[in-house]
């Protein structure tokens, strides 16, 4: 058979992630990476099931390629992520020209499961059993983490890494699909972490580039590693990454408010590569809603949070998820999230739409019973008081020479430039903020100053400090 590769990603940067380390164990394989399903002999949906919308997406996705598998019939058509563990066999029933399911706990087998295909043993199907139905223990190894070492080929950019060292979430926010899907909370050893990063580090020294590294986890700060009688946490963790070499920045999301605790605030303050960027989803302003949520604080008590994390961090980004239109959300809850909004002077907000999911508790207990167009106006208005935040927030940035992670040509100019001309970059601050210069394509990979002249609400515009262009 041959071995051309499509993958495609939905959703969030975990399945980001997960599809790499895929591709990764593909490459390894003798497999090359095509960027046409066309082209290809295996095709891999990574999806998501977060909202109804990602998962409308997959199915007409898989609709389109209906044909590709007419056209080609020995083509290998995957189904992989989130959505697999949640709909299982369904995905056959709805999409009869899927050949592999494979659920995000078991993507270690997805090669073994394209060869069996491959050699005529007819669709395949690897998902965990319902959460719902099992020990604890037993959940836990059947949601077992797949991180296997990365070939650098199968990263986007030899600059940036995500490292995953947590996986699942026991949490059972009531609107989430996240904990059935993705399974118990488990985190990995500090050492393999730390063995992990440390790889990814000589590779970009090797390479001549500066490493950001993104830490994930569903819930990063809960992070947990018992050793020896003793017990490791985010701030222990970061404390340890911090000094390796080659490693020149260090994300972590996504934070769980509760566990924002005084210690790992000192820990992003003290560190020197440490991000001051926390994204802290509040989910809303007003506490009956939070109550029906079971996000397990009061509006209250995540501004007391807020406090903390400016009196400790003064310079720090904050950012947050909202979710409007949930389940009995009155007009007056939707504005206690809106004055939090306001209040909360977030660097940038991601603002959702209340999408009931089947096996939730809210799906459950509680009527979808905001009106579509309801969800709608307060999205927008939502979206309004934060944009206007956003845009004052980076104002103050204009005339000050920040330091820029160059991310590559910018998406506008990628397809007119020539190796070695000069061209548009964007990269991003330390506190994640993008930055859209001129400057030579050698650039990527490089820690840059650059002056800012302007700011928008999602982009500030600058100029290299030395002038290059
Ligand atoms: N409907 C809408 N938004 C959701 N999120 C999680 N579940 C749902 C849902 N059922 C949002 C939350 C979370 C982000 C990743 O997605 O805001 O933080
Ligand atoms: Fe979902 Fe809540 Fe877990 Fe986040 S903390 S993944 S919203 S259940």
């Amino acid at each position: 058979m041959d071995k051309r590769l499509y993958i495609e990603t939905v959703g969030c940067q975990m399945n980001v992630l997960d599809s790499e380390l895929v591709a990764s164990a593909l490459l390894e394989r003798g497999y090359e990476l095509v960027d046409r399903p066309g082209r290809a002999d295996v095709i891999l949906l990574n999806t998501c099931s977060v909202r109804q919308r990602a998962e409308d997406k997959v199915y007409s996705a898989l609709g389109r390629l209906k044909h590709v598998k007419e056209h080609n019939p020995l083509v290998v058509i995957g189904v992989i992520g989130c959505m697999a563990q949640k709909d299982g066999p369904l995905v056959f029933r709805r999409a009869p020209h899927v050949d592999l399911v494979v659920g995000p706990s078991q993507l270690g087998q997805v090669p073994e499961l394209i060869e069996a295909i491959a050699a005529g043993a007819g669709p395949q199907i690897d998902i965990s059993p319902d959460r719902k139905g099992e020990s604890h223990r037993d959940a836990k190894r059947s949601f077992l983490p797949f991180d296997p070492n990365r070939a650098i080929e199968a990263r986007p950019a030899a600059h940036q890494a995500m490292v995953r060292i947590m996986f699942g979430c026991d949490k059972f926010c009531t609107y989430c699909i996240v904990p059935s899907v993705r399974g118990p909370e488990q985190s990995r050893p500090m050492d393999e972490i730390d063995r992990e990063v440390r790889r990814l580090a000589e590779q970009a020294s090797r390479l001549g580039v500066a490493l950001e590294v993104t830490l994930l986890g569903q819930t990063v700060n809960s992070y947990q590693w018992r050793d020896g009688g003793q017990t490791w946490r985010l701030a222990d963790l970061l404390a340890r990454l911090d000094g390796i070499e080659g490693l020149a920045r260090l994300k972590f999301v996504t934070n769980y408010p509760r566990h924002m605790t005084d210690d790992l605030l000192a820990a992003v303050r003290d560190l020197p590569k440490v991000s001051p960027y926390l994204h802290v989803p509040a989910q809303s302003g007003s506490d009956a809603v939070l109550g029906r949520m079971k996000r397990g604080y009061t509006a209250g008590e995540y501004r007391e949070m807020l406090d903390r994390i400016r009196r400790t961090l003064p310079d720090a980004a904050v950012t947050s998820d909202f979710i409007v239109g949930f389940c009995c959300e009155t007009e007056e809850d939707f504005q206690r999230t809106a004055a939090l909004v306001r209040d909360g002077r977030f660097k940038n907000s991601f603002i959702f739409k209340y999408s009931a999911r089947p096996g939730t508790k809210a799906a459950e207990q509680y009527e979808d019973d905001v009106p579509e167009d309801v969800k709608r106006r307060r999205n927008n208005e939502l979206l309004a008081i934060q944009n206007a935040i956003s845009e004052e927030e980076n104002r103050p940035l204009v005339g000050r020479t920040v330091e820029v992670l160059v991310e590559g040509p910018s998406k506008t100019s990628l397809k007119r430039v020539e190796a070695g001309e000069s061209t548009q970059l964007v990269g991003r601050t330390v506190c994640d903020r993008i930055v859209v210069f001129q400057g030579p394509q050698d650039l990527t990979g490089q820690l840059v100053p650059v002056t800012i002249r302007k700011a928008g609400a999602f982009t500030l515009f600058g100029e290299t400090v030395d002038g290059r262009q």
